[in-house]
């Protein structure tokens, strides 16, 4: 089914179809528009029939002669502040001429145009002539002559519509913009008992998947953190009541935005459960002056009829088709050692040098030298902002060091954190005031750190200039991208104490050029986000960097957890995952050396020990992972995801990914405690071709796809804790 947007002037409806998936509302008499359907496809007539008007006590009418209708209950696409809706509204505007936060946007005109513009400022999802359509649908403020433009964009291959305001200010005064979210749903009443899913955690434990009931009243998640955070994440799903992987119907709404995000459901007293995502209200105001214009980020909203697991596949290729930088997308990545957890901040040209050469001796392809490299930065408590090579630690500078890692035949990454600034720094001494930070008032540090205002021009082009230089010094193919600290005191000199509200949206605004500043001057550079591990992992961060750090802890058990919840939303080709070295450095557990390559090598995989240090035995096992994640990358960068069993519910942990053609797959299956006596089990596969026989790669077992989906695969008693097994299946027929 193709993409389409149909307008049926007869009722004012909007009809907006996705694959699979219908979306609609009509513009009412008024000029209010309802909304009136999200789910399954459906015939747009069926929509014309309903009308569930009603005269309610203490719910007002905003036209006095028409009792039947209250904007208390409406479902609304575009709820406005300080009417007849008492529930949390889509838009706030505060008006410094009378003092009246009150806005009224009906319906003005609209129009529908084949493709999706960009977002002026902001990472987008993309689409071409003849994949999407979008509908721009103009609404109207008469009194402020303020106008707001929804987008709509439908995708023919894909259940996603992505949604985006922008507000335009045609009259004579200056209002000031409080909140201006990104997509707003009222979900009738059929859907009060939904759950609501959301991805929370903190560093080294991120993205654990909770589901509670709705409840009356608001529940919400935040950032005010200046980053989509490590706490929160800018994703929610309302599943209907028993979903789990494979049944239910699940609407997600994750926000393409790398900053202070509200994400809520406000179930109402009749039941209408308003999810919203947005850019965060909280102390946030912005200036909008006449003859401008303020552009919100994009939700991305996605329905899957089965389940979550449908939902993330449907994800998953939505953002390599249409989010991901296509030269990097479908690409598989380099296997790369990287030298952190081996050294810290102790290393020299040799030691670097070895493991290096350890790396190639098993296979791999890239060295990334991390934190530790420039200025005087033998610890973290200063330099940041001083991107000049340590003679000291490194005397032939990273020319001579690039040599030496490229002869042996690994290419040569490096670690940034540009935005950060150490007061132990020459920086710092030149510019004090090029930190975010408010006049009279601490200046608040976070290992040791202050962040640079990156809502400024110079700034930015400051770090632009010193890290250019760097990267054109030698042949520097990686950069990871890391960011170690949240805002606090966000102020900026540069901006007047009216524009203040506006500092922490014009830092993302001014990172986001930033980085599409290096992607456009270093086209070949693959740069891996990163913030403290995954504090920063959301679909913002991944429009310019293919693959993200997934979290600091590389414990290959907890990290069952947070790349089951980190898949939840974003492919395995964004997943960043390393073998660390035992006891781990986090938790100090202990985990076979098979197990940490079969958990890291479900994501884009790496190596962070003292390669030179590995048993033989160990290094063994290395060069057969090497080996096997280079046969499997391309199934894994472009395969579908299917999760089988849950690290949040049992001590087990399985996955398989299916190549779109189903002629090949990896299953994995991870035992976390093991059980004395347990009962035979079977791991029953997902995602095969039930007619097709897969043989067991390195076996001559051969089995059909149905055999393997409705029975599985027999799980061997575990000989112990934390100990994996994986088939490769490879279709013979
Ligand atoms: C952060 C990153 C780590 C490492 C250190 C270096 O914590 O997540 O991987 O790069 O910074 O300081």
């Amino acid at each position: 089914m193709s993409a389409s947007i149909t307008y049926l002037p007869e009722s004012g409806t909007f009809f907006l179809q996705s694959q699979n998936t219908a979306y609609a509302f009509r513009v009412i008499d008024y000029g209010y528009v309802e909304h009136l359907y999200w789910g399954p496809a459906i015939e747009p007539q069926a929509l014309g029939q309903f009308q569930a008007w009603r005269d309610r006590a203490f719910s007002p009418n905003p036209v006095p002669s028409d009792r039947r209708i209250s904007l208390d209950w409406l479902a609304q696409e575009f709820p406005a502040n300080g009417n007849t809706d008492y529930r949390s509204p889509a838009v706030e505007l505060f008006q410094p001429a009378d003092g009246s936060p009150i806005c009224d946007f009906r319906y003005k005109s609209h129009r529908i145009e084949k493709g999706k513009p960009s977002l002026e400022g902001l990472p987008a999802t993309f689409a071409g002539a003849n994949d999407a359509t979008t509908l721009i649908l103009e609404l109207e403020d008469e009194k402020l002559a303020l106008k707001a433009e929804l987008l709509y964009t439908v995708f023919s291959d894909y259940p996603v519509i992505t949604r985006s305001a922008r507000l335009s200010n045609s009259g004579k005064d200056t209002v000031q913009v409080r909140r201006l979210l990104s997509a707003s749903v009222d979900f009738s009443s059929n859907y009060a008992d939904y759950q609501l899913i959301q991805l929370s955690g903190a560093w080294a434990r991120e993205r654990d998947l909770i589901a509670s009931p709705l409840r009356p009243g608001i529940q919400s998640l935040d950032s005010k953190r200046g980053a989509s955070s490590h706490q929160q994440h800018p994703f929610i799903a309302l599943a209907e009541l028993g979903a789990d992987e494979e049944h239910g119907q699940v609407f997600g709404f994750n926000l393409v935005y790398s900053g202070n995000f509200l994400a809520s459901v406000e179930l109402d007293s009749h039941k209408i459960a308003r999810a919203q995502i947005g850019l965060n209200p909280h102390s946030f105001c912005w200036k909008l002056a006449p003859g401008q214009s303020f552009q919100s980020p994009e939700a991305v909203l996605v329905f899957s009829p089965n389940g979550l697991g449908e939902m993330s596949r449907s994800l998953h290729r939505f953002y390599r088709g249409h989010l991901i930088n296509p030269q990097w997308a479908n690409k598989p990545r380099p296997i790369l050692v990287n030298n952190w957890e081996a050294t810290y901040f102790d290393f020299n040209a040799d030691k670097l040098e070895k493991i290096a050469k350890a790396g190639a001796g098993i296979g791999l392809e890239l060295f990334v030298l991390d934190d530790g490299w420039f200025g005087k930065r033998n610890d973290d408590t200063t330099s940041l902002g001083d991107w000049v090579v340590d003679r000291n630690k490194l005397p032939g500078g990273l020319e001579d060091l690039v040599a030496r890692i490229n002869g042996q035949g690994l290419q040569f990454g490096l670690w940034f954190e540009p935005e950060m600034i150490s007061r132990e720094s020459d920086l710092y001494r030149a510019h004090p005031d090029w930190c975010l930070h408010v006049p009279g008032r601490v200046r608040s540090e976070g290992r040791t750190q202050l962040i640079l205002d990156f809502s400024r021009r110079e700034v930015r082009e400051e770090i632009e200039r010193q890290m250019s230089a760097i990267l054109r010094s030698a042949p520097i193919t990686y950069v990871k991208w890391d960011m170690n600290r949240h805002m606090t005191e966000v102020g900026s000199a540069a901006l007047p104490a009216d524009q203040q509200g506006e500092t922490a949206h014009r830092y993302m605004l001014g990172l986001y050029e930033t980085m599409a500043y290096f992607v456009r001057e270093f086209p070949n550079v693959l740069f891996e986000g990163c913030s403290g591990g995954g504090g920063r992992f959301d679909p913002g961060i991944l429009y310019y960097m293919p693959q993200i750090w997934t979290s600091d802890d590389s414990d290959a058990i907890a990290r069952l957890r947070i790349q089951y919840g980190t898949s939840l939303v974003y492919p395995l080709s964004a997943i960043s995952a390393h073998v660390s070295v035992v006891p781990n450095h986090q938790i100090g557990r202990v985990t076979p050396f098979a197990t940490r390559g079969d958990v890291a090598m479900t994501g884009t995989f790496g190596y962070e020990l003292d390669l030179g240090a590995l048993s033989p035995e160990d290094k063994q096992t290395a060069v057969e992972q090497v080996v096997f994640y280079k046969k499997v990358r391309g199934l894994l960068t472009s395969g579908d995801l299917y999760r089988l069993k849950s690290p949040f519910t049992s001590q087990e942990s399985a996955w398989i990914v299916v190549s779109p053609d189903k002629k090949e797959a990896l299953a994995t299956h991870v035992t976390i405690l093991a059980e004395p006596n347990p009962p035979v089990t079977y791991l029953r596969l997902r995602g095969l071709a039930p007619e097709r026989k897969y043989r067991v790669e390195g076996t001559d077992e051969i089995y059909c796809g149905d055999a393997l989906m409705q029975i599985g695969l027999l799980l061997a008693q575990p000989k112990g804790d934390f100990v994996s097994v994986k088939w490769h299946l490879v279709a013979v027929d």
